[in-house]
């Protein structure tokens, strides 16, 4: 808790007045419940710009294990936001939206996930952040797409490993690490619509210019990729590498980070089939706006919460992950600098 007494009593408010300054209004808020507003790289370029902490990840989860905010408004996806309030249950942790899930999530219902780990029993299992708590508990170690090579590389070589829920994310590092893998097949419906042929067609318009994809991207995306990493690993290449044009493969709100800290770069979104669609934006990240911010803020809702018995379980593979990552690198300020 903090020193002085946050205010947490719900404005219960149902309608945004249409003359209220919504930035500065989210701003007053946020001081006076003692929050801090997270944010993922995925969220609309309105709400990174007013979050306190923009992030991949695994920098969302230790920013909510170590804030000393009273309240965690987590602008990102429900399982996020759910690894914050594993980590800081004494905290109140709101969503904007909680209809804001996850493919990855979907594809692995806790009861299946305990039969598929029952047939395997000699196996560890890994699972990737993106599922819900009752997967976090029933699993050994989870990880994310930015420590998930360093934790492998700590596990003993002749130990077979059970990984869930991205089938994609899961092949890219058994190839990596030549390690004996079995895979949930589960997929993110945002990285599996990037089109092989339309990113022959744009590399061969871009000659120079280097791909970045996400290892949540299909092997037949991956195999054209200069860099595969996470989203903060994303950003810090194209801040590093010396070329002016860059083509991404992962979520297309990132480029909001790369324009703010490299403007004099190009970074163009790698296209979905068509070459048209906004497909690849993340349906569930979208369902957050500023509006939402303000009301979650201004009522305390909608508020996660997680069953102790599950929050208690889930904490230890969480836990395990966290001592398991690598120090965070930090991201370079090319505009700043
Ligand atoms: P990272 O930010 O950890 O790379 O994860 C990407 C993602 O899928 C978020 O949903
Ligand atoms: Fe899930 Fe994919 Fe959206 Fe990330 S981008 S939240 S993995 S659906």
């Amino acid at each position: 808790m903090s020193d002085t007494q946050a205010n947490l009593t719900p404005l219960n408010i149902t309608e945004i007045d249409p003359f209220i300054d919504l930035k500065a209004e989210i701003d007053r808020l946020r001081k006076e419940r003692n929050a801090v507003i997270l944010a993922h790289y995925y969220q609309s370029p309105e709400i990174q710009d007013i979050a306190d902490f923009v992030g991949d990840s695994l920098d969302l989860s230790r920013n909510a294990a170590n804030t000393d905010a009273d309240v965690i408004a987590f602008c990102g996806v429900r399982f996020m936001a759910e690894t914050a309030k594993i980590l800081s249950p004494e905290k109140t942790v709101i969503l904007p939206d909680m209809e804001a899930g996850c493919s990855l999530e979907d594809s692995c219902p806790p009861d299946e996930f305990k039969a598929f780990r029952e047939e395997h029993p000699d196996h560890i299992s890994l699972t990737y952040i993106n599922c819900s708590a009752e997967v976090k508990a029933l699993s050994d170690i989870i990880v994310t797409s930015t420590n998930a090579e360093a934790i492998i590389n700590q596990i003993p070589e002749d130990q077979p490993i059970l990984f869930a829920p991205d089938k994609y994310l899961g092949g890219y590092l058994a190839k990596k690490s030549g390690r004996d893998m079995t895979l949930w097949q589960g997929t993110c419906i945002v990285h599996e619509q990037f089109s092989e042929r339309e990113l022959i067609k744009l590399k061969a318009e871009n000659p120079g210019a280097p791909i970045a994809a996400h290892p949540e991207c299909p092997d037949h995306i991956l195999r054209h990729a200069d860099h595969v990493g996470s989203t903060s690993s994303i950003l810090r290449y194209v801040l590093e590498d010396p070329s002016d044009t860059f083509i991404i493969a992962t979520e297309p709100h990132i480029i909001h980070q790369m324009q703010l800290r490299a403007p004099e770069k190009t970074f163009i979104g790698a296209p979905a089939d068509d070459g048209e669609c906004n497909c690849n934006n993340c349906p569930f990240m979208e369902l957050n706006t500023l509006e939402k911010l303000y009301l979650s803020l201004a009522n305390m809702t909608p508020q996660i919460e997680v069953d102790e018995d599950i929050r208690v379980k889930a904490l230890e593979s969480v836990q395990r992950m966290l001592e398991m990552s690598p120090a965070a690198k930090p991201i370079p300020d090319e505009a700043a600098a």
